[in-house]
């Protein structure tokens, strides 16, 4: 019998963009408590290409996604469709990022420009779902904020931009996650990058990964709306036999780094925009699981409460989380291009065997 529990465990390959050895999350070598510090684009421009960048190449890089932050006009006629569609936002998300890859000349697309669209493309579903007009970007503003705009309609303050270049930064890579190492299966095949971003978003969109975030703050809603007791409601959850969505991890057992920076983040955001009640019941339900099941939350349970406070409706939570994910994606797919081998494991077969096949007398 192989005893395996979802690859758990397992070391499958070899990586130099991050680590989550002993619980501690690296990017290229730097803690994470650091580099949140940084710059949006100085992490993009590290995990992609192994180093920090100098002064000058920060700005010109920066210079250039932003730039590239725009749609072509079929992808923009062909979005004002699909995103009005009543489906879940990352089945349109899905669709997109399979059409952002069926226009002209994208054979040359490079990393910055298939992150800038991306970027772009969700910033857009958003406005559509909402009927707002899109926006153009500020040729002025750094990735971070152009994307809260486009999002929002409304130029970020330097703070809340500041907030939300940590929370994409904590999103953007983690080691061989589900998402992650279904785009490095698909990039094993020589496939384009768009396509290993389209697996890639099929697998995000799942409730054990990123759908988390949505689901999050369903609960935060149905506990508040209808006035329930919360220790009543995770009672009910767990002998239902349901997880409770935002705790547990596979790597992390004594808590997940980034939540411990989201929470400040959460906590912060909570006192501008009058949402505390959210969050003291979410400090509340962090307690018990911990106190009864000693399960800490992941990067997908302060996360909900920030997009809410942002404005966003929890539907295009797990859109964000593509969005920054998609730095890590990419890196992923360049490095598994470049030095990867085509990933096709084995199996131990325990079905049945020695059956004969015998053709029924009257079948074709
Ligand atoms: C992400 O892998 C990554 O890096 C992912 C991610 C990233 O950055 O890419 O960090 C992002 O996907 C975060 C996870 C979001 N998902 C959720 O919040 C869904 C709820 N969480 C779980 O279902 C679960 O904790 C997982 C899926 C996150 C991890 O699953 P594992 O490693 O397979 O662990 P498990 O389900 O076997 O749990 C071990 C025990 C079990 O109890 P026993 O059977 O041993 O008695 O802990 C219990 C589980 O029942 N448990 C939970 C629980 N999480 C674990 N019980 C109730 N609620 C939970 N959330």
């Amino acid at each position: 019998m192989v005893k395996n529990h979802g690859l758990a465990g397992i070391v499958v390959d070899e990586t130099k963009i991050s680590s989550t050895k002993n619980a501690h999350l690296i990017y290229v070598g730097y803690p994470i408590e650091e580099i949140a510090q940084a710059s949006f684009e100085e992490v993009v421009f590290l995990l992609w290409y192994k180093h920090l960048p100098k002064q000058t190449e920060l700005v010109a890089f920066r210079q250039d996604l932003v730039n590239k932050m725009v749609l072509p006009a079929e992808t923009i006629r062909l979005l004002l469709y699909i995103a009005k569609e009543p489906q879940h936002p990352m089945s349109i998300l899905r669709t997109t990022t399979s059409l952002l890859g069926t226009t002209n000349d994208v054979e040359h697309d490079e990393p910055p420009k298939i992150l800038a669209k991306m970027l772009t493309a969700i910033a857009a579903i958003i406005r559509i779902r909402d009927n707002e007009p899109l926006m153009e970007i500020d040729p002025d503003l750094g990735v971070v904020e152009n994307f809260l705009l486009m999002m929002t309609g409304k130029k970020p303050s330097k703070r809340l931009a500041k907030m939300f270049s940590t929370v994409m930064i904590l999103h953007a890579d983690h080691e061989f996650n589900a998402s992650t190492f279904t785009a490095r299966v698909a990039a094993s095949t020589l496939t384009d990058y768009y396509s290993c971003l389209t697996a890639a978003v099929c697998a995000l969109k799942g409730p054990l990964h990123g759908g988390a975030n949505e689901r999050v703050f369903e609960m935060l809603e149905t506990i508040q709306q209808q006035q329930i007791d919360p220790l009543k409601y995770l009672q009910d959850q767990l002998k239902a036999k349901r997880k409770i969505m935002g705790f547990g991890h596979r790597i992390y057992k004594d808590g997940d780094p980034r939540a411990r920076i989201l929470k400040q983040i959460a906590a912060e955001l909570v006192q501008t925009t009058d949402n505390q009640v959210y969050y003291q019941l979410q400090i509340k339900i962090a307690d018990y699981m911990f106190a009864r099941f000693n399960l800490h939350p992941n990067v997908d349970y302060y996360t909900a409460l920030i997009y809410h406070c942002i404005g966003l409706e929890k539907e295009t939570f797990t859109m964000i989380f593509a969005a920054c994910r998609t730095v890590g994606w990419l890196a992923h797919i360049m490095e598994q291009r470049q030095e990867g081998s085509l990933i096709r494991p084995s199996s131990v077969y325990i079905g049945p065997t020695g059956r004969h096949y015998l053709r029924r007398v009257g079948d074709h």
